[in-house]
């Protein structure tokens, strides 16, 4: 980003350096914010285009909301409204879309590897808002971001990401992301939903979720993604939530200044229990806000901001 990078494809490319670097203007923006005026037109005159094939809640309403606070113009693009439903193509849609000159393209989609082909086939910079099961950078971003203002650090920490690995482009991001800032990342979950090549990212794998969460500063819990699933990967619901559930009895084995996290959405029951989701450990709804931050952190740089102008 900024010099480097004109995209955000991932987590992977990025080094520690740049990582600090979006993670300290989300907190400038995070305090510039919190006044009255919340309008820092650093993007005016500039096209925004959110491009989202795929649903979402958190991601595609903060990155608008981000954008509506630096200035930018928008034009949201829904799939299933647009002529895609004819059978145009996807280059076709996104070289028509690209005659309209937009600077920036948000983009989330089903296919791993879809925010790469989009960067090469257009000139606008490219934020990937979730890529299939591939990367979610400005997920891990908002988390590494809600990690560091709630544990005061992001190294030497030891962080549990349990359930459903396999499938969570937020679990990728994060590997990358938490393991370059000099964290133990202790992955968890049934052994059919942790891919064996994990395990060459730098991350330990425990399969007994009581284990995993012993001395954990963080826990990490994720939505088991039946949309992506072909195939059955364990017995119930009901026995995931028996062995990988982050229940009351077990978050009170957690360290005192532990948190949860969730980068949503949850499935109460399943992979945590409702007391846990709403109490006090809890960061999942501060994990949603600063995802704002972030988001404009991330779209000021792309558009060629620099970070020690914002305090100017
Ligand atoms: N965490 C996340 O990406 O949520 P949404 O699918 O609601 O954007």
């Amino acid at each position: 980003m900024s010099v480097k990078h004109k995209n955000l494809l991932g987590i992977e490319p990025l080094d520690k350096v740049e990582i600090e670097q979006i993670l300290d203007g989300a907190k400038i923006f995070k305090e510039l914010c919190a006044g009255n005026n919340k309008k820092f037109p650093a993007l005016r005159g500039k096209l925004i285009l959110n491009l989202f094939m795929e649903n979402s809640t958190r991601t595609r309403s903060s990155f608008e909301i981000a954008e509506k606070r630096l200035g930018a113009d928008i034009l949201n693009f829904s799939a299933s409204a647009s002529s895609l439903t004819k059978g145009e193509s996807f280059y076709d849609t996104i070289k028509t879309l690209e005659s309209m000159e937009p600077h920036i393209v948000v983009m989330r989609h089903s296919s791993p590897g879809s925010a790469k082909f989009l960067a090469d086939n257009i000139d606008a910079s490219v934020a990937n808002a979730g890529d299939g099961p591939h990367e979610h950078p400005t997920q891990a971003l908002l988390d590494a971001f809600t990690i560091r203002e709630k544990m005061g650090t992001l190294t030497g920490l030891k962080i549990v990401i349990a359930g459903d690995i396999a499938h969570s482009r937020v679990t990728r991001s994060n590997i990358f992301l938490l393991t370059k800032m000099g964290n133990d990342v202790v992955l968890s979950g049934p052994a059919t939903l942790i891919p064996r090549e994990i395990e060459g990212l730098n991350v330990k794998v425990e399969t007994d979720f009581d284990k995993a969460i012993e001395d954990a500063d963080v826990v990490m819990m994720l939505r088991i993604q039946k949309e992506r699933q072909k195939e059955s990967f364990f017995p119930s619901l009901e026995e995931f939530n028996m062995l990988y559930g982050l229940s009351r009895e077990r978050l009170k084995r957690l360290k005192e200044k532990s948190i949860v996290m969730h980068p949503g959405p949850i499935n109460r029951g399943v992979e945590i229990n409702s007391e846990v989701a709403d109490g006090a450990r809890s960061v999942i709804l501060e994990q949603v806000s600063n995802g704002i931050s972030i988001r404009m952190a991330v779209l000021y740089l792309l558009a060629g901001g620099k970070i020690n102008e914002l305090t100017h």
